[in-house]
């Protein structure tokens, strides 16, 4: 039996030694990173998830040990004995551990490795998909291991500020559960003792939250998982983590100050920055009229003007008849982008407007002379020009971009323009963290498809009291006591007042068309429940993922989760979803259809 395995401890991890331990025997374990013979001494880089240390084989010290050294190879796992020596004038500056190595006295082989696919450094160009087969050796790359350490610090930070400093309490909820009310697909899970039932993956804990204020369980908080089946992009996941909480006898200005505060002391603690003693606010009118989507990437200007009075007086029939319909004329003024994009980069633009359902991207360029060249430039008479320039403030060399289409349409296509001229003219600000929080959103979407409406954040969302007589007369106006805390143009999280009076809420569920035998069979739960002493109560939460995404520097979500789905929802290491044999099927009461892949 190995000594290492028996009497011989480990001493230090690999990230551990200084120049002060000069002297001392230690024993570590760890990877091999790399190799170098030097003609008589064998350098090996030994590494663990704490660092790396420089071990010398020299066969003047043990023979055995520099030729058991020999056959090392990368990723083998090995144990190390010796004494730890100082590298005099070969100090390597780039290590925490470069003063010292550790000259071996006994090495043990614990494991050879395969060749791995790809290496394990920071700077590898390897196929996502086949890092995410050999999860586990990426996951050995300390680029990765910095950003599931950084993960671990934001809980930790969380759980100290909700749940040490402000009496949070951290309540689990269930994973086997029902439909929940956040919008997207369910992720159901056959049950086997109810044939032909089903429970559904949480899209959030909205419920059992809100059932845990009326329980009496005031400051509750939780680090949840969540499932949603919908199409996957690069800051989303078909399971993702919140940062959940609801409070009691609170309004809006209570939860945004446990958030803002809590953001603040993230911001300190892991970056040393101090985000302001308040973030600042816009409603989502303002959010739309200036940015056109109500998560406003606020670092940078080029914002929307509304020149629909102005397109009414041109002779262009596409935005006379977008107007005549009750659509909008927005532009935006690429400040000199006129002088530097080609043609073929504003026809880029006019792409990405016809990506978020625009039918084209009128533009012109503004002439040393003041004139207009471009496609659009023939439809304007002089008096709208005049009247263009001064709404823009344009002046030559500026690219002026317009978009007419429905309220939607019209936004959403200018406020990706917006953000793609962002890019393209170096606007943003990458070392900045513009947070923003966005009020007031409307209750219901604007859509009204099937004669119903349809909640902008969920059915139980609360009017603003102030509304309460639109909510009869004229629902799309009404303005929910609902708020998103935006960080960069990407939303961190989301969150509402409730609605805490059973009236109401039936009358929500009605004008989103279900009718009340649905409402019973969804949520009558929470409706009886509603009738048995609630308290105003209201909560939010934020992306967990989103918002270590941010801190570490990175736009993929799937470098701070340990074990990520792919765009296709797929695990390429444990490989699922996959198929399950017929008994158990049976055993669930379920025959399927589909040809097995
Ligand atoms: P909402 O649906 O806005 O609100 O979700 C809150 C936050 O969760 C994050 N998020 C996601 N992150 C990664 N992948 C996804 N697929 C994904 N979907 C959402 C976002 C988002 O802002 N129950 C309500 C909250 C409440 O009202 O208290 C809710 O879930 O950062
Ligand atoms: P014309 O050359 O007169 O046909 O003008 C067409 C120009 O208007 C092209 O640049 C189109 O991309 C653009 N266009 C078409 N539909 C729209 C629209 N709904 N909003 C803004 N521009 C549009």
């Amino acid at each position: 039996m190995s000594r290492f395995l028996t009497e011989w401890r480990r001493t230090h991890d690999c990230g551990a030694l200084r120049l002060a331990d000069a002297g001392k025997t230690v024993v570590m374990m760890g990877w091999v990173q790399s190799y170098r013979d030097h003609g008589g001494c064998i350098f090996v880089d030994l590494r663990d998830r704490f660092g790396v240390t420089q071990v010398k084989f020299d066969p003047a010290v043990s023979k055995d040990a520099h030729a058991a050294a020999d056959r090392l190879r990368p990723e083998w796992v090995v144990g190390v004995r010796g004494q730890v020596i100082s590298r005099g004038t070969n100090t390597n500056a780039n290590m925490p551990t470069g003063e010292i190595e550790v000259e071996a006295s006994e090495l043990e082989i614990f494991n050879a490795s395969k060749t791995p696919p790809f290496p394990i450094t920071d700077r590898i160009d390897a196929n996502e998909n086949l890092r995410l087969k050999y999860r586990y050796l990426d996951l050995r790359r300390p680029t990765i291991q910095q950003k599931l350490v950084l993960r671990h610090e934001v809980t930790q930070i969380v759980r100290n500020y909700l749940a040490r400093e402000h009496r949070f309490l951290e309540i689990e909820t269930p994973i086997l559960s029902k439909s929940t009310p956040e919008g997207a697909r369910d992720y159901l899970v056959p049950s086997r003792v109810h044939p032909g039932q089903f429970y559904a993956l949480p899209q959030s804990p909205q419920t059992f939250k809100q059932i845990l204020m009326i329980a009496g369980y005031d400051r509750y908080m939780q680090i949840c998982r969540c499932f949603r089946d919908e199409d996957l992009r690069a800051e989303r996941q078909p399971e993702f983590t919140q940062i959940d909480l609801e409070m009691s006898f609170v309004d809006q200005e209570d939860v945004i100050g446990v958030i803002s505060g809590l953001l603040r002391t993230i911001w300190r603690e892991l970056k040393g920055v101090d985000i302001g003693a308040t973030i600042p606010r816009m409603p989502y009118s303002e959010a739309m009229a200036r940015y056109g989507i109500d998560k406003p990437d606020v670092r940078f200007g080029l914002e929307l003007v509304d020149v629909g009075a102005i397109a009414a007086k041109s002779e262009f029939q596409v935005f006379r008849s977008v107007l005549e319909r009750g659509g909008l004329v927005k532009a935006l003024n690429g400040k000199n982008a006129g002088n530097t994009m080609s043609r073929a980069e504003i026809d880029k633009l006019g792409e990405v407007a016809q990506r978020y359902g625009a039918k084209g991207m009128a533009w012109v360029k503004v002439q040393a002379d003041g004139t207009f060249q471009g496609p659009a430039a023939k439809h304007f008479s002089d008096e709208v020009k005049a009247e263009l320039k001064a709404a823009l403030g344009a002046e030559p060399g500026d690219l002026l971009c317009f978009v007419a289409d429905s309220f939607v349409i019209c936004n959403d296509a200018l406020a990706h323009v917006r953000l793609e001229l962002g890019k393209r003219l170096g606007l943003i600000d990458e070392s900045r963290y513009a947070f923003l929080w966005v009020t007031d959103f409307p209750l219901f979407d604007e859509s009204t498809e099937g004669g119903r409406y349809y909640s902008k954040h969920h059915p139980f969302t609360s009017p603003n009291p102030a509304d309460m007589e639109l909510l009869a007369t004229d629902p799309t106006r009404v303005r929910a006591r609902a708020y998103d805390v935006i960080l960069n143009g990407m939303e961190l999280g989301g969150g509402s007042i409730r609605i805490h009076d059973q009236a109401v809420q039936s009358r929500i569920f009605e004008l989103l068309g279900l009718s009340e035998a649905e409402a019973q069979a969804k949520f009558g739960f929470l409706l009886e429940a509603l009738t048995y002493g609630t308290p105003p109560h209201g909560g939010i939460a934020l992306g967990l993922d989103r918002l270590v995404m941010v801190l570490a520097g990175t736009d993929a979500i799937r470098e701070v989760i340990a074990f990520p789905k792919t765009q296709r929802a797929t695990d390429l290491m444990a490989g699922s979803p996959g198929v399950v044999d017929q008994a158990q099927l049976a055993e669930l009461s379920i025959r399927t259809v589909v040809s097995e892949p």
